[in-house]
């Protein structure tokens, strides 16, 4: 190898040779769809070597050190002298659980071994192209970022990152506040067979549902979702619901729908998810009230074998409800046995444009619905929420202290709104796990 690319010292490989091969490997691993891994080693306590005993020492450490790592690694893998005591390992065709395993037997190997007379030890970060990032530059970040982290852990360990993604408990195990939200409902359920909760995304809707379905101990709950991308399909939340209890218990559903009157199930399967339910050959055109009567004793007969006394029907993110799907849910709300509960989320700012907004109007004139806006968690339930969700993480410092992310979401406005907006995002995939345990992306920091 040319020499331009070799570090005197130590005989590596150097710095400009990590972005050469690494600008190629980005290249080799696109085309063959493959990974790679970079690990960043900082010896630790570098410093008082060359202190204590001189410079030319510390060369000798540091020459023994890398044939050190130079025996530890494959024969595909590359050593090279970052600078100073900073050496990267490149590991081509590698995922993460490589990645570690070496990391570790490396911090291993070292504790039993001395350099020269010294123990050495040393402090790790990573990088694996392309999950970690898509640059040379995005990747030695991370892989600096961990290695510091590391550091501040106490040294001679690997900087983490999937460790702080496992301790997250996303959701929160446990509902923090909402004890009025949730009675109040309770109480109005007595009088009323249908709740709307409505609120900003992310201000813990779904989460309140959850929560009186709780308090009710109702052993099942009817779910249909409806979704932006869907909101022109008929019917999708009903569709939605209907596989999710397939996908729960096809069996059972098989048993409801042999009790019913063959019209009615012949209504409901043109609305079924086609996989799992064959279609009848020639389907028919949809008999509106015919099918809604359908769904309807469905309802009423899949309650009576799980609770007869009582069930939740929820039907999530209204907003995004097609047309059809309202005209239905009108129906139920009119037709559906007290033991059923309709609960409905909504987000206020998205619902003037629905179909729904077309509804209103006549549902509180005849007083068939009632509704609560959620309001954000006060500071001490956000606080409450955050150590709920990172207690774990806090008690071992791997983690920023609750207290410096409380101050940023302060500082950021609407803080509840959006500490629940980052968390929903994380769990929908929409900021993904990475990102979220990633200490130098994390917005928190
Ligand atoms: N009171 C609460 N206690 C614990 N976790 C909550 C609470 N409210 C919301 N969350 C959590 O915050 C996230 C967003 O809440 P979610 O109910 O999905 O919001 P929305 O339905 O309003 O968009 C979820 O992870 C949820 O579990
Ligand atoms: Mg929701």
């Amino acid at each position: 190898m040319k020499e331009i690319y070799i570090d005197d010292l130590t005989g590596c490989y150097n710095r400009r040779f990590l972005y050469y091969w690494i600008e190629n490997e980005i290249k080799r691993a696109t085309r063959f769809v493959t990974k790679f891994a970079l690990i960043l080693l900082d010896m630790d306590d570098f410093r008082d070597i060359n202190n204590k005993f001189g410079h030319s020492e510390g060369d000798k450490v540091l020459i023994e050190f890398s044939s050190f790592l130079q025996t530890s690694i494959r024969e595909v893998d590359i050593l090279v002298r970052y600078g100073g005591d900073e050496f990267i390992i490149l590991m081509p065709n590698t995922d993460e659980k490589g990645m570690i395993e070496l990391a570790q037997r490396i911090l291993t190997n070292l504790k039993e071994i001395k350099i020269i007379n010294y123990q050495i030890l040393c402090s790790i970060g990573f990088a694996v192209f392309p999950d970690d990032g898509t640059t040379p530059e995005t990747l030695i970040d991370q892989a600096d970022s961990l290695m510091y982290q590391a550091k501040k852990e106490g040294k001679s360990r690997i900087g983490l990152k999937q460790e702080i993604v496992k301790k997250l408990q996303i959701p929160s195990p446990v509902t923090i506040g909402r004890d009025d939200e949730s009675n109040w409902c309770l109480d109005q359920l007595q009088n009323y067979n249908t709740i709307f909760i409505a609120g900003e995304a992310g201000i813990g809707k779904t989460r309140l549902a959850f929560e009186i379905k709780a308090r009710l101990k109702t052993p099942i709950l009817l779910k249909g979702n409806a979704y932006a991308a869907l909101s022109s399909v008929p019917y999708h939340p009903f569709k939605n619901m209907f596989n999710e209890l397939i996908n729960k218990d096809f069996g059972l559903i098989q048993r409801v729908f042999k009790q019913m009157p063959e019209i009615y199930q012949s209504e409901i399967k043109k609305i079924l998810p086609a996989e799992r339910v064959v279609r009848i050959a020639q389907p028919e055109s949809l008999d509106k009230y015919r099918l809604y009567n359908s769904v309807s004793e469905f309802m009423n007969r899949i309650s009576e074998i799980f609770s007869p006394d009582k069930t939740i029907l929820l039907i999530d993110d209204l907003h995004w409800a097609d047309r059809p799907s309202c005209e239905l849910l009108d129906f139920l709300m009119r037709s559906i046995t007290s033991n059923i509960k309709i609960l409905g989320t909504y987000r206020v700012e998205e619902i003037k444009n629905s179909p729904l907004s077309d509804f209103w109007g006549i549902w509180a004139r005849e007083k068939l619905y009632t509704q609560m806006t959620l309001s954000p968690l006060n500071k001490t339930q956000s606080d409450q929420l955050l150590e709920a969700i990172m207690g774990v993480v806090s008690a071992s410092n791997s983690w920023p202290k609750t207290a410096a992310i409380s101050k940023y979401l302060f500082i950021s406005g609407s803080r509840n709104f959006s500490f629940l907006f980052i968390v929903s995002s994380i769990e929908l995939g929409i900021i993904t796990s990475r990102l979220s345990a990633n200490t130098h992306s994390f917005p928190f920091q």
